[in-house]
């Protein structure tokens, strides 16, 4: 067994860690090294707990190690652990398939796989290029929401807007139109201007994730009228908010919006296995008819697409969700949260907001020069405390797993309030 101090220098030696600055987190920092979970709780190379506040980036759902999931996987091992998708098909995806549709809005009845977000969003963007192609149409634009992240790759970043993240790579993104998130009659505007040239809208349902951005209640339903009025397609990329995280298994649900593609990743598998999928409407996939010399055929497919282990994952996940009740048990959390932010988190004097929609929670800081790195010192300070939140910018972001107790909610919070408060109000005097 390798010490900490011989990981952490082996990892400052070889690896380059995602969103991470390199030199700060070989010269400034003490890389954390997980080592095993068990529930809600993460332990490092020391043996010290962390409370995952984030879900390990927003994806577990029922809790680690947890015994329905373990059994899933191992047993599948015990079958095959990958076999492809392209030309042949296995018992778990098409098992997983119907239990997704069961649960995903009605109307959607296809779903095609793929193995993260981001590949979800350009299975998407390309399907609905493709789709109006074969109709007759060249339709090139896509219309997404400011302030928009799908995920990093270069379909998913053209439909971004995030000037941090986003804006630099332009020469190589394709064109899209930027809609004010929350605002109809804009949208109404954009999409006459683009008639005839607008292949889809697409949006984060409910919330946009980076952030934590909260669209006004019946938005999504009116840009599902506004997609239908104007003839376009829309595009719900539901891979932050699905499986439960609003409180409703997707957040489509909370407005009875059914999608012509929505986009599921992050939670399907639990948190688990890297699996993503696309699901459609029988209209979209009959677009795609034809015989092999039409070349209606689409031509996209990655080798790790509906990998058999991460299928037996997410079939004990949906299954979890009904043997164990989770929605049902989640909402009292959610009402308990409500309170907690509001007692223990709002009322902080470094608190500029709070942003809760269901287990989705942006605490939005006092804005500070970026060389600061306020949110970041707050999760260090978590990070001693015993809790693991990770912050976007200066907003803090809470995501635990749904299966979080009451009691780890309670201290979640608390831990919390402690390290906003300890690195804010140094600040806050020395601004007075
Ligand atoms: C709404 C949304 N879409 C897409 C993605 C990209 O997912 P992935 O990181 O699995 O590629 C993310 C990631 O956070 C997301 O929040």
């Amino acid at each position: 067994m390798r010490s900490t101090a011989e990981l952490q220098a082996a990892d400052r030696r070889h690896l380059w860690h995602p969103f991470t600055q390199q030199r700060a987190w070989c010269e400034d920092e003490e890389p954390l090294i997980i080592e095993q979970a068990e529930g809600v709780n993460l332990y490092d190379t020391d043996g010290n707990p962390y409370i995952d506040g984030v879900a390990s980036l927003w994806c577990n759902v029922h809790g680690h190690r947890h015994p329905a999931l373990d059994e899933a996987v191992a047993e599948q091992l015990g079958r095959v652990a990958h076999s492809t998708m392209l030309g042949a098909s296995h018992p778990g995806a098409i098992e997983l398939a119907e239990r997704l549709l069961e649960s995903a809005p009605a109307g959607l009845t296809r779903v095609f796989y793929s193995d993260s977000g981001s590949t979800a969003v350009e299975v998407a963007l390309k399907m609905a290029f493709q789709w109006w192609l074969q109709r007759g149409e060249r339709r090139t634009t896509f219309i997404c929401l400011e302030g928009a992240c799908h995920g990093d790759t270069l379909g998913a970043v053209s439909v971004g807007g995030i000037e941090l993240l986003h804006s630099r790579y332009d020469p190589l993104l394709f064109d899209t139109v930027q809609a004010r998130s929350g605002d109809g009659r804009q949208l109404d505007e954009l999409l006459e201007q683009n008639a005839g040239q607008a292949a889809a809208v697409i949006v984060e349902p409910l919330v946009q994730g980076a952030g934590m951005l909260m669209q006004p209640h019946g938005y999504l339903e009116r840009v599902r009228q506004l997609c239908d009025a104007h003839g376009v397609l829309l595009i719900c990329d539901e891979v932050a908010t699905g499986f439960g995280r609003t409180g409703m298994m997707f957040a489509c649900d909370h407005e009875a919006v059914a999608p012509d593609l929505m986009c599921v990743g992050k939670g399907l598998t639990g948190g688990y296995l890297p699996l993503a999928a696309t699901l459609t409407t029988e209209r979209v996939y009959e677009g795609f008819l034809g015989t092999p010399e039409e070349a209606r055929t689409f031509f996209h497919g990655h080798t790790y697409t509906g990998n058999p282990l991460a299928c037996a994952a997410g079939i004990a996940t949906l299954e979890t969700f009904k043997r164990e009740r989770t929605l049902e048990t989640l909402a009292p959390k959610i009402e308990l949260l409500e309170r907690l932010l509001a007692q223990r988190i709002a009322v902080l004097p470094g608190v500029v907001e709070v942003r809760q929609r269901g287990f989705m929670v942006g605490i939005e800081l006092i804005g500070r020069p970026p060389g600061e790195r306020l949110g970041h010192a707050v999760a260090m300070a978590a990070r001693r405390r015993g809790a693991l939140i990770r912050p976007l910018g200066d907003v803090i972001v809470l995501m635990p797993p749904l299966t979080i107790s009451e009691a780890d909610l309670r201290r979640l919070a608390a831990i919390t309030a402690a390290s906003i408060a300890e690195t804010t109000v140094g600040r806050l005097r020395a601004a007075a």
